[in-house]
């Protein structure tokens, strides 16, 4: 083993970093954007404001505020020739494989792609926030034969999401559902695909490389694409009364149950204790209240067989199921509230860097002599 090092499977509990934008206590269940407290956030900020807090470190004054959401707006269009391009893609391609695409294809077109110093890379975070969510939507409607539906400038950031995505102007408990729900997905420390847009930021690459690859990383069921397999549980189970005999199977098959457990919170994920309560409501609001009571029915079952706890992305399902948002969008849908996160950590990265690189423990064989290609 390399001189001084040990083997730490998965990076358990190791500080890569140092950050200033999340604050991550486990041990307790707390969660924090630059000393601001998760369930402060989700209630009273607007999407908008944090994304001003992760890409700034201070909550925006009024007029700062204003300046945001007027570059944020303004950032919506995205190049004709990706909309296109969405038309040659096979109809039944993985959201989140288009995402990934999309994002590398917005790089192309980005007149500062290159330029990673801190300025530009505020500026490619308000385009890509703005950028991804039109084409999450546009996607979603060329791949049902539809053309996309234009941002409107009159909406807000999550209000304009839903608008793009149904092609109707959304009510204002799910406009307020749907921006709390961008804001507990914002950001969240050292995980898996924000240390993949650092490791790829640390190389000097750029924003645009650095988000692809934090696409690809959060596409994965152990990480973002979770809320879309819990989604998929849920219609599997069907009804509350099939849930017990769905837990009793799970359990004794030892089944990985998505959306329960979590590398880092043991105590309960904060963000799932606020998504749970909004879930009801609109679970309730929308006439599907069953998905909320089978989501609470299994979380009992199986918080008491295996004291596993539900994360952020068990009662987002419901939630964005209720919403309308079609399941195979919940992992994009994560993502367009990610790339807040995502961005401001490429941003910090750049600003201090240190290629990240760590070691390998090397365990196959010991130095062998060569075996002339006859003799073997
Ligand atoms: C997110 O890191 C982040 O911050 C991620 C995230 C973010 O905002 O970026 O919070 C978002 O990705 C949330 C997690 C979404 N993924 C899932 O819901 C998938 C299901 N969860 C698990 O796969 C698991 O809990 C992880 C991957 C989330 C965490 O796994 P760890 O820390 O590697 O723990 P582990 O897999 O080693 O499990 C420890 C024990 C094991 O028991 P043994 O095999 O040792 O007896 O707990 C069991 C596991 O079997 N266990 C589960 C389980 N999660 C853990 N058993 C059944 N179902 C589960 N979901």
């Amino acid at each position: 083993m390399a001189e001084g090092s040990q083997l730490i499977r998965g990076l358990e509990g190791v500080v890569a970093v140092e950050t200033r934008l999340c604050d991550l206590d486990g041990a307790n269940g707390r969660l924090a954007y630059g000393g601001y407290n998760i369930d402060d956030l989700a209630r009273r900020a607007t999407f908008e404001e944090v994304c001003y807090l992760l890409w700034y470190g201070e909550l925006p004054k009024p007029a700062q505020l204003d300046k945001i959401t007027t570059e944020l707006i303004a950032a919506r269009e995205i190049p004709p020739a990706l909309v296109d391009g969405f038309a040659l893609m096979p109809k039944d391609t993985d959201p989140m494989r288009v995402l990934q695409a999309a994002v590398a294809i917005l790089g192309m077109h980005d007149r500062e792609t290159t330029d990673s110093s801190h300025a530009a890379n505020v500026r490619k975070a308000v385009r890509l926030t703005s950028q991804m969510a039109t084409a999450i939507c546009a996607h979603h409607r060329v791949r049902q034969g539809q053309v996309p539906v234009p941002p409107a400038p009159d909406l807000g950031h999550a209000a304009n999401f839903l608008y793009m995505l149904a092609g109707t102007r959304p009510a204002p408990a799910a406009v307020k559902a749907f921006d709390a729900s961008l804001t507990l997905y914002a950001e969240h420390e050292m995980n898996a695909s924000t240390t993949t847009t650092r490791a790829i930021a640390s190389t000097q690459s750029d924003m645009h490389s650095a988000v692809a690859g934090g696409v690809g990383a959060l596409k994965g069921p152990l990480h973002g694409g979770a809320g879309e397999a819990v989604m998929r549980t849920l219609m599997e189970i069907g009804e509350v009364a099939n849930v017990d005999g769905f837990a009793d199977r799970a359990l004794r098959e030892r089944r990985r149950l998505m959306g329960f457990g979590h590398r880092v919170y043991k105590a309960g994920d904060p963000r799932a204790a606020i998504l749970k309560g909004m879930a009801e409501e609109a679970c309730r609001q929308s006439g599907q209240f069953k998905w909320f009571e089978m989501a609470v029915e299994l979380h009992d079952r199986i918080g008491r067989a295996k004291g596993l706890i539900p994360n952020v992305d068990f009662y987002s399902a419901p939630l964005f199921y209720s919403l309308g948002i079609p399941v195979d969008l919940f992992t994009p849908v994560i993502a367009a509230g990610r790339i807040a996160g995502w961005t401001a950590n490429i941003v910090e990265q750049c600003d201090d860097n240190r290629l990240i690189r760590p070691r390998a423990d090397y365990v196959g064989p010991k130095a062998r002599p060569w075996v002339a290609r006859e003799q073997r």
